[in-house]
């Protein structure tokens, strides 16, 4: 009723949620790179799974392809993606003496290296990540066919049958942290011999989000988590509120895409965001829910996280000249 109080709601934010290093380290390549070269400067996948991040580029004059042979010889740089891209990509932009910048989040890029150490090692590597994502594409792809044989899950760890010989595994770094565990029980248990890789593979990032969510999990109704359908970290994380004892948890791309009514009824809801997922569409979905409950808000906080990644070369600030 108009005029009516709007009932109570209580809304546990879960921290660290939304943006990593390895997203903000991204976008600010692309938005530098256009402020250095001018537009259009071509971006090979979306930068990070996220349209508003996507389309807020776009206007700035960034041009999203999927794949090199959509640029025209124009001499504007192109940037590779967060999730990496096959070894294939930067030799095919060499071919063509394309202006590049690797936007490969350092995480991914310290995963690439550990496989192609193995693999110079000698050892047949089992990636245990979600087939067709980019990054799996990508990490695939920085060792030569028949290489790698990919694990999606614990069934298929029961079933795999890797050459024999030695072997390692490498993950992708935004899987779920639980799920990855049995997955790895099940292999070590098969292949006692299997390397690990020097540093766990799954993020920092990855860790820290699923780690909040779950701290909120049991005293939530309804989880919103923030996300794209396609961003792998932001799907583990609707994931594992319910594991975690949420009864029900929803991926919402923004606030236009959430129905403040899914609230009714509750009195307390946790809201998450992946890592592509910028803060200004969390507060898009409180203002919805403000739109019809007496919202409170609780931060709750199990990590603080100050990592940074440098730039690439070409794009860091000019040193001062010495005085
Ligand atoms: Fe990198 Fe992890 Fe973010 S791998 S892009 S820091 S989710």
């Amino acid at each position: 009723l108009p005029g009516a109080p709007k009932p109570p709601l209580k809304v546990l934010l879960a921290g660290p949620r939304g943006f990593c290093a390895g997203v903000d380290r991204a976008i600010k390549i692309v938005e530098l790179a256009i402020e250095r070269y001018g537009a259009p400067v071509y971006v090979r996948h979306e930068i990070v799974h996220n349209r508003f991040v996507v389309e807020g580029l776009q206007a700035k004059g960034a041009v999203f392809v999927e794949e090199l042979d959509e640029i025209p010889d124009d001499g504007q740089p192109v940037i590779f993606s967060a999730h990496g891209v096959p070894k294939s990509v930067p030799a095919a932009a060499d071919a063509r003496q394309m202006l590049y910048l690797d936007a490969t989040c350092p995480l991914v890029s310290k995963v690439h290296r550990e496989a192609e150490r193995h693999h110079t090692n000698g050892s047949h590597i089992l990636l245990i990540g979600h087939a067709g994502h980019p990054e799996v594409v990508g990490t695939m792809g920085q060792l030569p066919p028949g290489a790698v044989t990919l694990v999606e899950d614990a069934e298929q760890a029961a079933t795999v049958e890797p050459p024999p010989g030695p072997l390692a595994y490498a993950t992708q770094t935004t899987l779920s942290v639980d799920d990855t565990a049995e997955v790895l029980d099940v292999l070590r248990a098969r292949f006692p011999g299997l390397s690990a890789p020097v540093k766990e593979d799954i993020c920092y990032a990855t860790t820290n989000r699923q780690a909040a969510v779950k701290a909120i999990a049991e005293r939530c109704e309804l989880i919103v988590v923030v996300g794209a359908a396609n961003s792998s970290n932001s799907v583990r994380l609707r994931e594992v509120a319910e594991k975690a004892g949420c009864p029900r948890a929803v991926l919402v791309p923004r606030g236009r895409d959430f129905d403040p009514a899914e609230a009714d009824g509750l009195s307390t809801i946790g809201i998450t965001a992946g890592a592509s997922a910028p803060e200004v569409l969390v507060e898009e979905v409180i203002a919805r829910l403000r739109e019809r409950f007496d919202v409170t808000t609780e931060d709750v906080t199990v990590a603080e996280e100050r990592i940074v990644f440098n730039l690439p070369r070409p794009l860091r600030a000019p040193r001062p000249a010495p005085t």
